[in-house]
This record gives C-alpha cells, sequence and structure tokens, in this order.
C-alpha cells in the first residue's frame, strides 16, 4: 500500500513538473517580428526571420529616439544629430523594390524632420513628434506593421 502511494506521488510530482516546463516555454514561441507585414521574402514563412541592413537601422533609430524623447522629458541636453540616421538612404532593404520615389521622399523629409531637433533645440518637442509623424507617413506607405509601436514615441 505504501508502495503505491509512493509511484502515485512520484507520478503526481512528474505530471505537475511536465506541466511547469510547458508554461514556461510558451512566452517564447509567442515572440513576434512586429515587420512580418513589411517585407516577407515569398515562401520563406517558416524560416528564421534575418533582418536586413535596413531593418537594423530601423531598430537603431527606433532605440535612438527612444533615448532623445527621455532626455527631451527631462530637459536634458539634446546632443549632436546621429550621422547613421543619414544610411537611410543607402542600407540594403529586404525587398529592394520598395526603395522607390515615395520611399527617398519620405526618407528625406524625415531627415529633415529629425535634424530640426538638433538644430533648434528650443522646440525639441514639437519637431521630435513632427519627426515620429514622419516615420509614420513612410510606414503608411510601406508597411505599416511598426506603426503601433512607433505611435508609442510620441512626447504627450
Ligand atoms: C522612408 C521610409 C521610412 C521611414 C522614414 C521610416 N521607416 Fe521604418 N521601415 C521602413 C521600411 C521600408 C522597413 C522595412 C525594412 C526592411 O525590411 O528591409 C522599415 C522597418 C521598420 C521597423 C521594423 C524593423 C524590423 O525589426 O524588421 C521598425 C521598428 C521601424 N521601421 C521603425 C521606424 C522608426 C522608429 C522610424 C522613425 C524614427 C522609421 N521607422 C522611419 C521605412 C521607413
Amino acid at each position: 500500500m505504501k508502495q503505491i502511494f509512493i509511484v502515485i506521488i512520484a507520478a503526481l510530482l512528474a505530471l505537475t513538473a511536465c506541466t511547469k516546463k510547458e508554461a514556461e516555454v510558451k512566452p517564447e514561441a509567442a515572440v513576434k517580428v512586429d515587420s512580418a507585414k513589411c517585407a516577407k521574402p515569398a515562401g520563406k514563412e517558416f524560416e528564421m526571420y534575418e533582418m536586413s541592413e535596413m531593418a537594423a537601422l530601423m531598430e537603431q533609430m527606433y532605440v535612438d529616439n527612444l533615448r532623445l524623447k527621455e532626455r527631451i522629458t527631462k530637459g536634458d541636453t539634446i546632443g549632436t544629430f546621429p550621422q547613421h540616421i543619414l544610411k537611410i538612404h543607402s542600407s540594403a532593404m529586404t525587398d529592394e523594390s520598395e526603395n522607390d520615389a515615395f520611399f527617398k521622399l519620405q526618407a528625406a523629409k524625415f531627415i529633415k524632420a529629425q535634424e530640426q531637433i538638433y538644430n533648434d533645440p528650443k522646440n525639441a518637442k514639437q519637431h521630435f513628434n513632427d519627426a515620429v509623424t514622419a516615420c509614420v507617413k513612410c510606414h503608411q506607405g510601406k508597411c505599416d506593421g511598426p506603426i503601433p509601436r512607433i505611435k508609442k514615441l510620441y512626447i504627450k
């Protein structure tokens, strides 16, 4: 009788251990690439997503602007314009056909807006929000996946 009891307890322990493991694995599986709607090479849906030079630059710009937002809201100094942003004109894209006249025009407008923040730091908040709008405008024409994330940059 005692032995059966031990077996049952052991089985129960094994079961709970398993369900625990499953719960731990879940969040990882839920990780999603938000550019999925931007440029996904056809037929590659189940392969690992490899970030293009442009996508990596975009992620960098996102982080840059998150930090800049913090500085502006805290009233810190603005610093200097991050030159790597100019690489938006030349970075390799997942789909090169996306580098069209619309993209080039929006890229130029975005750079201008972003430079304004550094040229006129007194009105940094306004210029910063204009730059975020420039991000959104290009994305509306190119890939709307990251837009909700980009909009979180706005300084209220
Ligand atoms: C001139 C157009 C344009 C502007 C301006 C622009 N983007 Fe993008 N963005 C794109 C394109 C096109 C892609 C897809 C790049 C690729 O897959 O090669 C992209 C991709 C992204 C991604 C997804 C990257 C990934 O993980 O795959 C994020 C996030 C992003 N942009 C944020 C921003 C932010 C933040 C700004 C402004 C600071 C911005 N974008 C300005 C066109 C633009």
